[in-house]
């Protein structure tokens, strides 16, 4: 791994926080045995993760003897870092797992339409704005002088993760090799309960329509809020000094970006992928649905 700054480390075209993963361990992804039952979900950084996390796990949960974890994190592991985890390949199936990774780093085994990939994008200015007061908050981040330096970085991709218009093009130029389900934050924002139908029915879970309300009503941002397994408030303080629950809404990037920045970023935006067939809501023109 080449170290790019006091805080990051590249490898492969993606920026690890330094000490989180070797080399060697991200390597062995590529031998990584994947199962047809495993599910894997992937995100750029604060496009709504620890959301689907709850999401998916609840909705694993709500069978009938499904086995307790102590929270979500246990339940549904990163995939990319190595620490404290048991051996991946003694836990019984269904596995969860999440992941920041881009296809070129995550086992090939899931290609093929082996196993499902739920792919969870976000406006990438409201992505800017989550990331710029994450790295204020995660002591392996480097806090932003301010948030048009933290722009600039974003913009170049010298964060974690590196380039958000790389994810996005990555993913999805590569859809067709994976059976991946793709969502969008802002429409989980709007209608939570139709998101949360969408990834029953694709994991090909029948749930009764109370079971749905019931992960709904788990999934919302006042009660993950509320949730002690699902909010990462368990993380050491001295890791996490903040909140990964800040605001959880659509177009808080108006609240933080100059009208300068925001043609900038528009103009960037347009030249790096304004020839894929994506279309993103930039601000909350209605209200949420109520849950
Ligand atoms: S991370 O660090 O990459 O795992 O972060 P991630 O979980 O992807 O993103 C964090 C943002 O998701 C918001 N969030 C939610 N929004 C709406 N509803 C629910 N239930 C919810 N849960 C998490 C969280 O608040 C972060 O967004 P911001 O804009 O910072 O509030």
């Amino acid at each position: 791994m080449e170290k790019i700054t006091d805080y990051l480390c590249r490898y492969k075209n993606y920026n690890f926080a330094l000490d989180v993963a070797t080399a060697e361990y991200i390597d062995s992804l590529q031998s990584f045995e994947v199962r047809d039952s495993d599910v894997l979900l992937v995100t750029y950084p604060k496009s709504g993760t620890i959301w689907t996390q709850q999401i998916t796990t609840s909705i694993f949960e709500s069978e009938e003897d499904a086995p307790a974890y102590p929270n979500n994190l246990e339940r549904m592991p990163w995939l990319e870092y190595p620490e404290g985890h048991d051996d991946y390949s003694l836990r019984p199936s269904p596995r969860l797992f999440a992941s920041h990774l881009t296809p070129a780093l995550i086992p090939p085994g899931l290609r093929h339409k082996r196993a499902k990939i739920i792919y969870v994008i976000r406006n990438p200015k409201d992505v800017a704005v989550s990331y710029y007061h994450f790295c204020a908050a995660w002591a392996k981040l480097e806090t932003p002088k301010s948030f048009d330096d933290f722009l600039e970085q974003y913009l170049a991709g010298n964060v974690g993760a590196a380039s958000w218009f790389d994810h996005i093009r990555e993913w999805h130029s590569k859809r067709d090799q994976y059976n991946i389900l793709f969502l969008s934050y802002e429409d989980m924002v709007l209608d939570l309960k139709t998101a949360v139908t969408k990834i029953c029915r694709f994991l090909g879970k029948e749930l009764s329509n109370g079971a749905i309300d019931q992960v709904v009503h788990k999934s919302t941002f006042k009660n993950m809020k509320k949730d002690s397994k699902a909010n990462y408030e368990f993380l050491p303080p001295d890791l996490l000094n903040g909140k990964f629950m800040r605001k959880g809404k659509i177009g808080d990037w108006k609240n933080h970006f100059t009208v300068a920045q925001s043609e900038r970023f528009d103009r960037i935006f347009q030249e790096r992928i304004g020839d894929l067939a994506l279309t993103f809501s930039w601000d909350a023109a209605k209200e949420p649905q109520e849950h």
